[in-house]
C-alpha cells in the first residue's frame, strides 16, 4: 500500500513505523504537519491508501478524514483523550498504560479504536517510556490496524465505536497538565513523588521551580538513598548533577533551564552544574570511588561490573548526548577498565540511547561553539580511537537504545555491535548542516558495506533498523527485543566469547589486521582527513552546521518536510498504477 504518514517531525516511533512498514513492502512517504494546505497538497501528490499520524499535535483537516482513512497513533489507553496523555498516567502512578490506534473524526482522539495496546508502567522518565514502551506497543498497534485495513477489502474491519458507558473503558478526557498541576511542594513530596512529577514533565515542559533562589525548569531526576538534608535544599554535586533534599531522602537533578518565561539564560536544558555553576561549585562534591557500580541507589553517569571475565561499561548520558567532559571521563574509565583481570570488555552505553555523538547543547551554550565543537569531536576521538587500538581484549558494543550521528561509528569502533531489535541507528551526519562527520567513520564504514553502500548510507540519511543493519554488514547482531532479555543475551554470548578457547588466537589476529591497516594507512591520516573537513565546518565560510545545530536545539518549528522524506515530492515521482 501506499501509506503517508501526516506527522510533527520524524521522531523516533515516527522512525520506528516507517522502517516496520516499510520493511513490510509498503511505500511510505511523510509530509510534516505543518499547515492543513501543505497537508491536502501531500495528499493528493500521492494519492495514500491510508494515511497514519504517528505523532500529531493538531488535528487532521476534516477535507482529509472524510475521504481517507486517518489512523492516529494516540499514547494512551482506550478513552483516554487529550495532550497530555503519559504525563497524567506517570504523574499519577498508574500501574498499567497503553497505546490506541484511533480513526481521526472530527472530535480530536474520539473516533473508533482500531487497535489497543497495553504495557506495565514502569518508573521511569517520560522520554524513557515514550522510546520503549510506548514506541514498541504503537508498532504492535499500528501493524495490526495496517494489516486489518489491508486484509478490509474481501474481509470489511469495523473499528470499535468509543463508548463511556462500557465500564472497561478505563481512559477519560484530561485537560493539558499545567505547571500548577506539577508543581513540587518540597516541604511534603516524598522522593517518590517527586520522581514521579519531574519524570512526568521529562523531555518537555520540565517542572518550574526554584533553585538557589532562582526561577528555572527543572528535568532528569534520579533517585539518591543514602544523602540527606533539608528537604528543599541543594545538598551536593557530583560531575553534571545536583542533589536536592526530600522530606525522606533526597533527588539528583541532572538538567535544569535556567529561568522563566521568555526570561531563559539559555532557552534549552543544561546540565545543572553547568547551568548553576558558581552555586554547584559551592556544594560539597559527593565523588565516587572509582568506576565500581554503586550498590546504593543514587546517580552514577558511567559504571562498571563484572561476571565471568567479561567488564560491562554502562554510560547513561542523558539524551546520548557526550560533551568534552564526558568523553575525556569514559576514555579515563575504559582505560581503568582495560587494566582488569578481564578479555572481554561490552561497552554498554545508556538505556535509551547508546550515543547520539557530540554535545550539541553543550556546544551551543559555550563561549565559542567553535571551539567547543572542535575540543569534543577530538574527544570523542581519542575514544573512539583507544577503542579501535585496543589489542588486549575484545571489545563489543551492545547497542541498547537508539544512537544517531557520531554515535553509531563510536559503537562500530568496537570489534563486535550488538543490536537490540527495536532500537534504531542514524549512521549519518548530514541532518547537522552537511556536517562531514569524524569518529573514523571513513575507516570504519567502507569495509563494513563496501565505498557504494558507504555512500548511500551517508546521502540517504534514513535510520536503520538493526535487522536491516545486520543484512547491509553495518552490524554484527540483532538480539532480543526485551532490554532485559537482551542484557541477559549479551552477558551470555560475552562470556562464551571470554571463556572460548579460541580466544588467544582471536585477539593474536585482531593485533595483526590492525597492524596490517595501519601500515596500509595510519589512523592518525584518517584522523587528520576527517578533522580537515570538519574544520572547515566549524570554522569556514559556510555556516550550516552552526544554523542547524542552533535549530535542532532550540527546536525552531520545521518549514517544510525534507526531500528524502516526503518521496512524493520527489521530481519525477509518478503514482505506481
Ligand atoms: N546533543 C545534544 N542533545 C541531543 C543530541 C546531541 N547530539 N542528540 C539528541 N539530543 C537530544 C534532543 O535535543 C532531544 O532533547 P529533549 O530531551 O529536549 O527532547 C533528545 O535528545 C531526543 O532527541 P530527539 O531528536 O527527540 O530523538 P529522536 O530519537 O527522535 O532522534 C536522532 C534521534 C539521533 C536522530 C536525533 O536526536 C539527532 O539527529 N541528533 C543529533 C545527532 C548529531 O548530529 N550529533 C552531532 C554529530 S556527531
Amino acid at each position: 500500500m501506499r501509506i503517508l504518514f501526516l506527522t510533527h517531525t520524524f521522531n523516533s516511533l515516527t522512525q520506528r513505523l516507517y522502517c516496520e512498514l516499510s520493511e513490510r513492502g509498503h511505500r511510505v512517504s511523510i509530509e510534516f504537519d505543518i499547515a492543513d494546505s501543505v497537508a491536502e497538497e501531500a495528499v493528493a501528490l500521492f494519492k495514500p491508501d491510508l494515511i497514519v499520524a504517528p505523532y500529531l499535535r493538531r488535528a487532521i483537516p476534516e477535507s482529509i478524514w472524510k475521504r481517507h482513512t486517518c489512523l492516529i497513533v494516540h499514547p494512551g489507553i482506550v478513552g483516554d483523550r487529550g495532550p497530555s496523555a503519559l504525563d497524567w498516567a506517570i504523574q499519577e502512578q498508574w500501574p498499567e498504560w497503553g497505546v490506541t490506534v484511533l480513526q481521526a473524526e472530527a472530535e480530536m482522539d474520539a473516533g473508533p479504536i482500531w487497535a489497543e495496546e497495553r504495557f506495565p508502567l514502569r518508573v521511569a522518565k517520560k522520554s524513557s517510556l515514550y522510546r520503549n514502551e510506548v514506541t514498541e506497543a504503537a508498532a504492535r498497534g499500528v501493524l495490526k490496524a495496517v494489516a486489518a485495513f489491508e486484509r478490509g477489502a474481501t474481509e470489511p474491519f469495523v473499528p470499535t465505536p468509543l463508548n463511556y458507558d462500557d465500564p472497561a473503558v478505563q481512559g477519560r478526557l484530561r485537560p493539558l497538565m499545567k505547571q500548577s498541576d506539577r508543581a513540587i511542594d518540597w516541604s511534603r513530596d516524598t522522593t517518590a513523588v517527586v520522581l514521579a512529577k519531574i519524570n512526568a514533565a521529562d523531555g518537555f515542559p520540565g517542572i518550574a521551580d526554584v533553585l538557589f533562589g532562582q526561577a528555572c525548569h527543572l528535568f532528569d531526576a534520579s533517585a539518591e538513598s543514602l544523602l540527606k538534608g533539608a528537604p528543599g535544599e541543594p545538598i551536593a554535586r557530583r560531575e553534571t548533577a545536583i542533589c536536592r533534599a526530600t522530606v525522606d531522602g533526597a533527588v539528583w537533578l541532572g538538567h535544569v533551564k535556567r529561568g522563566e518565561g521568555t526570561g531563559f539564560v539559555h532557552p534549552f536544558k543544561l546540565p545543572a552544574t553547568l547551568a548553576f555553576a558558581a552555586e554547584a561549585a559551592a556544594l560539597p562534591e559527593a565523588k565516587l570511588d572509582g568506576w565500581w557500580a554503586q550498590q546504593h541507589e543514587t546517580w552514577q553517569d558511567i559504571r562498571y561490573e563484572e561476571a565471568q571475565h567479561v567488564g560491562f561499561l554502562h554510560f547513561e548520558f542523558t539524551n546520548g548526548a557526550m560533551g568534552t567532559r564526558q568523553c575525556e571521563r569514559l576514555l579515563e574509565a575504559y582505560r581503568w577498565a582495560l587494566t582488569r583481570p578481564t578479555k572481554v570488555i561490552v561497552l554498554m552505553g545508556g538505556r535509551d540511547f547508546w550515543s547520539n555523538g557530540v554535545h550539541l547543547n553543550l556546544i551551543e551554550a559555550a563561549e565559542s561553539p567553535a571551539d567547543e565543537s572542535w575540543a569534543n569531536i577530538n574527544a570523542i576521538d581519542d575514544l573512539a580511537e583507544a577503542i579501535i587500538g585496543t589489542g588486549s581484549h575484545l571489545t563489543i558494543a551492545a547497542v541498547q537504545g537508539n544512537t544517531g550521528a557520531g554515535g553509531c561509528f563510536l559503537a562500530r569502533a568496537a570489534d563486535l555491535v550488538w543490536m537490540r531489535d527495536g532500537a534504531l541507528m542514524n549512521p549519518h551526519y548530514k541532518n547537522m548542516g552537511n556536517l562531514y562527520g569524524s569518529e573514523y567513520w571513513t575507516y570504519l564504514l567502507p569495509p563494513r558495506v563496501g565505498a557504494d553502500g558507504a555512500r548511500a548510507i551517508m546521502q540517504n540519511r534514513m535510520p536503520l533498523t538493526a535487522k536491516a543493519g545486520v543484512a547491509n554488514g553495518f552490524i554484527d547482531a540483532c538480539l532480543a527485543a526485551d532490554i532485559d532479555a537482551f542484557r541477559v543475551d549479551v552477558a551470555r554470548r560475552a562470556a562464551e566469547l571470554a571463556n572460548a578457547a579460541d580466544l588467544d588466537a582471536r585477539l593474536a589476529a585482531k593485533r595483526t589486521k590492525r597492524a596490517a591497516d595501519e601500515a596500509a594507512k595510519p589512523l592518525a591520516q584518517y584522523r587528520t582527513e576527517e578533522l580537515d573537513h570538519m574544520r572547515r565546518n566549524f570554522y569556514g565560510f559556510d555556516p550550516s552546521y552552526h544554523v542547524a545545530r542552533f535549530h535542532f536545539v532550540q527546536k525552531s518549528p520545521q518549514s517544510w518536510t525534507p526531500r528524502h522524506l516526503a518521496k512524493h515530492r520527489d521530481l519525477g515521482w509518478t503514482v505506481p498504477a
